[in-house]
């Protein structure tokens, strides 16, 4: 991604975007560690949560340098709200497994690799901030590999887990299909290919979760 000094603004919306789904992320981990049974789980979502706090004042700091003057009508992204209100279900059901599932493997992982983009094109652009990018980008990682660590744990030696998250993972996954979809016009205005993050998404996945080709709606 090349981000122009021009494109300040459209900058600007796209860490909005991001910042909403950090915060999904701070409201989530912090449910997770009072939730979750065990004391190595619960301290690890403690310690994400105040990384995503953190990781949302970046964004939000980011947002006040580009654009002081704010962004305009730029609201809430509806699919991401409508992601929210299944997360915090399966949360609010005590459903651990399918909270894994919704954060840390499936919005986290497609995360890791949008934000891998942006930041491969804020180096050749000179806009710094490279070793808060690199401590992001690694604390997100951690994230989601524990987050599949953490899941696949749950399943050890049930082969009927697999048909049975088959349909959860397609649902959060479609749902996620949604969200590339409707920002993808903001994708597209630095020429970013938000299939492409898709595809490298599905191929840094264990077998146990590779998705069924399901054609994404982006035109
Ligand atoms: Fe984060
Ligand atoms: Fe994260």
């Amino acid at each position: 991604m090349l981000i122009l000094p021009g494109d300040r603004i459209q900058v600007a919306r796209l860490f909005n975007f991001f910042l909403q789904g950090e915060q999904l992320a701070f409201d989530c981990a912090l449910r997770q560690s009072q939730i979750f049974p065990d004391d190595i789980s619960r301290r690890f979502f403690a310690t994400q949560a105040r990384q995503e706090k953190f990781h949302a004042r970046v964004f939000r700091c980011g947002i006040g340098i580009l654009a002081p003057k704010g962004i305009g009508r730029f609201s809430k992204n509806a699919a991401m709200e409508s992601y929210r209100n299944q997360l915090e279900s399966a949360l609010a059901g005590g459903d651990l497994a399918l909270s894994l599932l919704g954060m840390q493997i499936i919005l986290e992982g497609l995360g890791d690799v949008a934000l891998q983009h942006i930041s491969d094109g804020c180096g050749p652009r000179g806009i710094g901030f490279s070793r808060i990018r690199r401590m992001v980008l690694g604390q997100e990682d951690a994230h989601h590999n524990f987050g599949i660590r953490r899941f696949l744990a749950f399943f050890a030696g049930e082969a009927e887990a697999v048909e049975t998250n088959r349909t959860h993972f397609d649902d959060y996954y479609g749902q996620l299909q949604n969200i590339i979809e409707s920002v993808a016009p903001l994708f597209e205005h630095f020429d970013e290919d938000p299939l492409q993050y898709l595809k490298e998404f599905e191929s840094s996945l264990p077998e146990f979760f590779q998705p069924e080709s399901t054609p994404l709606k982006v035109a």
